[in-house]
Order: structure tokens, then sequence, then C-alpha cells
């Protein structure tokens, strides 16, 4: 007896005797003389057709219940499927208590409804195929950078050091320490975090490996009810030593693939571009400020639905470790954002600070001398201009397939007011 995944039946070239096919009823029909049966193991997008007699007819086999059938594969005699599995017997594993289950038969349920219930939507096609579709570009993203030379880095989930400088931390403590703060101390000795992005640890290893990267999962306290934003997310990042311009980063080996160039224009062009259409915005531009999602959205629009990579923002803007272009009054550091139709930022990325004496003043300025004197370290044994960039992935999977809402190309979402599960 062959036990065969549902994909592997329908592909099946040849008729078999003696299957065996488990999974999960979608659909029940009964006539007279036959019973037909849907069922599917996620290991597909088509359903298996399960043709048996009706004396096999059981009151357990109903929408969502969990079977085993066992019988003959055979060619089907409709034009849309291939194989079909006449079936000798069919076992229920498990019942589904169909009259209190939330994703009734066949219907369409919206994806705002199916959200209610993360330990069964996955049950749903269209969630379905979103999460098999992010199963695989993962792995594609791995062998994309393995194929070209980066060495993966298991970067820690848990660190003393905030890389954005945003305030968006989630402070770590064992429940000793909740219960007894005056008593106890960190269990870390130091307090110690979240990771809100592998980068500078992925600095220390560009410094021996040259190209690395970190696909792992990050984390902000973002008080923000928006459909892209969650305070659980994964980052695809990487980071490049001996690398002196922004175009390295920008377009590196990723963009020869492309059709298109993406469209580049600096931050003091995008405040220009957007001033001229400021009455269309809440947030009213201005040099120096941050742009908000309202202003990427114009721009994308304004360079024609195209992918936007803004260089040079503002140096009061950005975290201290991108690097200085020393640059008179309106003072920039080489950062990049890539804006994409639909979404906003999509990637953020930038040259790092290599240069020992501008990295010390920024880091004294802030008082952070103390706590990343190992940063500093980095500028002093064999300093190299280096930079990366960091992608959200969620948002990189709501941009190709075109989802709405972020909530619904991850598995388990977590954001401000909601750990479900
Ligand atoms: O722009 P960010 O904050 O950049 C960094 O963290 C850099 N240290 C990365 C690097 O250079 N290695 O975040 C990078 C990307 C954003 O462009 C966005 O796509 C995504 O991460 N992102 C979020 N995605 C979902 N929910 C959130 N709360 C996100 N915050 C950032
Ligand atoms: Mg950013």
């Amino acid at each position: 007896e062959v036990r065969l995944r549902v994909r592997e039946a329908l592909g099946a070239r040849e008729p078999a005797g003696e299957v065996k096919v488990q999974g999960w009823v979608r659909s029940v029909r009964s006539q007279k003389e036959v019973l037909f049966l849907h069922i599917n193991d996620g290991s597909s997008l088509e359903n298996l057709q399960v043709v048996a007699d009706p004396s096999l007819e059981n009151r357990d086999l109903t929408f969502g219940s969990a079977v085993e059938v066992q019988g003959k594969l055979v060619k089907s005699p409709h034009r849309m499927q291939n194989m079909e599995l006449k079936a000798e017997t069919i076992r229920v594993v498990g019942p589904c208590d169909t009259w209190s289950f939330p994703l009734k038969t066949k219907e369409r349920h919206p994806l705002e409804y199916v959200r209610q219930f993360p330990h069964l939507r996955c049950r749903n096609n269209t969630l379905g195929s979103l999460l098999r579709i992010r199963s695989e570009a993962t792995a594609a993203i791995h062998s994309f950078f393995q194929d070209n030379g980066y060495v993966h880095i298991h970067t820690p989930i848990i660190t003393s050091n905030d890389c954005e400088g945003a305030g968006e931390l989630f402070q770590i403590e064992t429940s000793n320490e909740a219960r007894e703060p005056a008593e106890k101390t960190h269990f870390f000795n130091v307090p110690a975090f979240l990771t809100v992005s592998g980068q500078l640890h992925l600095e220390v290893m560009a410094g021996a490996f040259t190209h690395v990267f970190t696909f792992g999962p990050t984390f902000r306290a973002e008080n923000s009810q928006s459909c892209r934003h969650l305070a659980e997310f994964y980052m695809v990042e990487a980071e490049l030593s001996f690398t002196e311009s922004l175009e390295d980063i920008m377009q590196d080996r990723l963009e020869k693939t492309l059709k298109n160039k993406f469209v580049i224009i600096s931050y003091n062009e995008a405040v220009e571009i957007l001033k001229q259409a400021s009455q269309t915005f809440t947030f009213k531009p201005e040099w120096g400020c941050d742009l908000q999602t309202e202003h990427e959205k114009y721009l994308v629009k304004h360079c024609g639905e195209v992918p936007v990579f803004v260089i040079n923002y503002p140096y009061d803007l950005k975290p201290f470790y991108m690097r200085d272009n020393e640059d008179g009054p309106q003072h920039t550091v080489a950062a990049v954002d890539l804006l994409v139709p639909g979404i906003g930022e999509l990637c953020g990325g930038s040259l790092r600070e290599e240069r020992l004496p501008f990295l010390e003043s920024r880091l004294q300025r802030l008082g952070l001398t103390d706590a990343y004197q190992w940063y500093l370290d980095l500028r002093k044994f064999g300093s190299v201009p280096h930079g990366g960039f960091g992608m959200g992935f969620e948002r990189y999977l709501q941009y190709i397939l075109g989802v709405e809402n972020i909530k619904d190309v991850i598995p388990f979402p977590r954001f401000s007011h909601s750990c479900l599960l």
C-alpha cells in the first residue's frame, strides 16, 4: 500500500491500486448511486475527488473532518481533472463539529473574517496559498544570497543594543523580575531587548566574511494601527564590505535581472516634488521632515508607479551609524530608502560610518560611547567602507502579491493590542 499526498495523486501518470490518501474533507456530495468527496491535505490548491459507494457514507463524514481514504487511483472521466480516487474504505480520523466550525463549506470568506481565527484560517484557500508562497519566497531568498557568495548569519534575537535608536524596543524581563523588580538584578545583568534589526551584528561579520546576510524575526513596539506595520516581522538584511557608494547597494546583482532600472532621486528633490503638491497632504512637507506614507505614495505615483530609491536623507533624521556626507547647511547622510507602489517604504539602507573620528564624535554627542566600544573597535581593526540594507519580508510579500493588509501574509500576526495564540 502506497501513501500519497494529494499533489502526488493528482499528478500521477498511471492508475494505481492499493493507495492511501489522507486529508481534510472540502466537500461532500451524496447522490443515490454514488458519494463524492473532495479532499485536500494542503499539498495542492486543487482538491482530489474521491468517488465512493453510498454505503461508505457515515455521519461523521462532513466538511472539515479529517479522513484516510484507501482505494484505487483511476483516470477521471472528467476533462477538468486527471486522476480521482475510487474509495474502498474511508476512515474518519477526526470528525469536525460543523455546527461550531467558523469556516463553513464552500463559502468565500473575506480575509477580515478569517483573521479572527488564527488557529483555523490556514485551512482557507487564500490564506493557504499565501502561506505556501511565503514558504517558497523564504527558500528563494536564502538561495539567492547563498548562490551569490553571501554567508548566512544567525544574528541574535536578544540583544543589549538599540540599533535604530527609535525607542521602539521591547524589553525582556523574567517573570521573577516582573514580580520583584526592586530586589532582583537583570537576568543578563544589563537591560536586554528583542532585536529591532540584525544590522550591527551583521557589520561585525562583514568584517570577516565581506558579504553576509540574515533573515530573521525583528520586533518593534510601534503603536501603529496600519496595514503595513507589525510588532513582530521578518527582515532580510544584507551587509557588504568594500562598498563605497550607495549605487553598489542599490544595484548590486539584484537589479541585473530586472527589465527597468528603478528611479533614483535625492531627498532634496523629493521634498521639492512634494512641496509642489503641498495642499494634497495632511502632513505638510518641509526639508528636514521624515517622509510620511502619504508622501511616499505620492512620490511613487509622480515617478510613474515604479519603485523609487530616495537617497541622502537629513543627518538629524537618521540613526548614528549612517555615513556623514559632509555637505554643508543641508547636512545629509548616505541613506537610501526604496519606495514601491501601493506600499511605500520597502527597504531601508545606508553606507555605514567607517571613519573612527566621525563615529566617535557622533556617539559622544549621543552619550553612547561606552555602550558602543565594540562597534568603535571595528573602526580600529581593519575598518573598510561598507553598507547594507534591510527589507521587510511581509511588505515584500504584500507588494508582489497585492495584499492589502500585512496581517494576511504572516501566519500569526502580532500588533499593538493583539497577541492571539
Ligand atoms: O528602515 P528600517 O528601520 O531599517 C533598519 O532596521 C536597518 N537597520 C536595516 C539595515 O540596514 N540592515 O527597517 C527596514 C525595513 C523597512 O523598510 C520596512 O520594510 C520593514 O523593515 N519594517 C517593518 N515591517 C513591518 N512592520 C514594521 N513595524 C516595520 N518596521 C520596519
Ligand atoms: Mg526605514
